[in-house]
């Protein structure tokens, strides 16, 4: 029995030495000295031996147990920390590497040239002003005083949802809508998506941009929408730039205009861009008709505003000198990754 006893220490001794990972020694310790290992075995056989020997074989048996447990924790430790050691090898990190580039997101450039010009009205000490795309017909034309039958309507080509509700073909129904709310003295601005059933091509799309101003109080001038509009353009586009405004018809202004800016590429000239004119048109504007301020009751005879229309689209393609608008709507990284 203790020749058995020598045998296994030495068997695990054996083992141990060579032993190089963890589920080895898990397993010596399990067929050797576990509940149902080798040691255990050799011990029932106890019951056989003289009452001398007993407590010499236990003793012994004991002692081979602990000695083992004991080489077998060293064996562990040893075993982990090399572990450990080629771990942290594998990983080293080499701080003077070049990092990795994280692709960086920007605004699209109609944010862009939307967020300069908001910047620029609520210097002025505009508010601005939110609504629905889906758009009764009321607003975005029976309270403009464009009436079902008016030919202005066929120049709109409108998307009709139902009978009297329509995607909005222009952000003018923003002026009703917060003259109905406010009181004035009204300055707001108002910008948003428009549609309409055009086809696409390089200046045209089914939908578009615009910038709805309206400003309402008593003794509202065309002087004012001409200062107003001369120092936003000037904001804009500098100081040197110079504006012209045209007579023109919009059925909920009188009278009515559009402007021009000297055009930002030649500065007058004549260019490719403002096709030898000189001149750029970038905006509708005019006196708000009386008939308009009365529908959202407001009297004509103590009131008068000045309302204007800015195409977003058209600004921006001067701005970032854009010849095509389908870029605007494509999304292709490489173009927005220009701005
Ligand atoms: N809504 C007009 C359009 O889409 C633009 C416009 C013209 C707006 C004159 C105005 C304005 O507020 O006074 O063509």
């Amino acid at each position: 029995m203790k020749e058995k006893l020598e045998q296994i220490k030495a068997d695990v001794e054996g083992i141990l030495k060579d032993a190089v990972d963890l589920d080895t020694l898990e397993n010596i310790r399990i067929k050797y000295l576990g509940k149902k290992g080798e040691l255990t075995s050799v011990l029932k056989g106890m019951g056989k031996l003289s009452k001398e020997e007993r407590p010499k074989i236990g003793a012994l048996a004991n002692e081979i147990r602990s000695r083992l447990e004991a080489e077998l924790d060293e064996k562990k430790s040893a075993i982990s920390a090399k572990l450990e050691e080629a771990k942290l090898k594998a990983e080293v990190i080499d701080v003077t590497m070049p990092g990795r580039k994280q692709p960086e997101g920007k605004l699209h450039p109609l944010t862009k040239v939307l967020n300069e010009i908001k910047d620029i009205f609520i210097g002025m000490g505009f508010q601005i002003a939110d609504g629905p795309e889906v758009e009764y017909d009321y607003y975005n034309f029976e309270a403009l005083n464009i009436p079902k039958n008016h030919p202005s309507r066929d120049t709109q080509d409108t998307f009709y949802i139902e009978d009297n509700i329509v995607l909005r073909t222009q952000t003018s129904g923003m002026q009703v809508r917060v003259m109905e709310k406010t009181k004035p003295p009204i300055r707001i601005i108002a910008p948003g998506r428009v549609y309409r059933s055009d086809t696409v091509d390089a200046t045209h799309s089914p939908v578009f941009h615009q910038i709805e101003g309206l400003v309402v109080d008593k003794n509202v001038t065309m002087a004012d929408l001409k200062g107003t509009l001369e120092m936003f353009t000037k904001s804009l586009y500098g100081e040197d730039t110079r504006v012209r405004f045209r007579p023109h018809h919009f059925p909920f202004t009188e009278p009515s205009a559009e402007m021009d800016v000297s055009c930002f590429v030649c500065g007058g000239k004549g260019c490719s861009v403002c096709k030898g004119e000189g001149w750029i048109e970038v905006l509708g504007c005019g006196m708000v008709h009386p008939k308009v301020l009365a529908n959202c009751d407001i009297d004509p005879e103590e009131y008068s505003g000045f309302a204007f229309g800015i195409g977003l689209e058209r600004i921006a393609m001067g701005k970032y000198d854009i010849d095509d608008l389908r870029l605007f709507f494509e999304n292709d990284l490489r173009f927005l990754d220009q701005f």
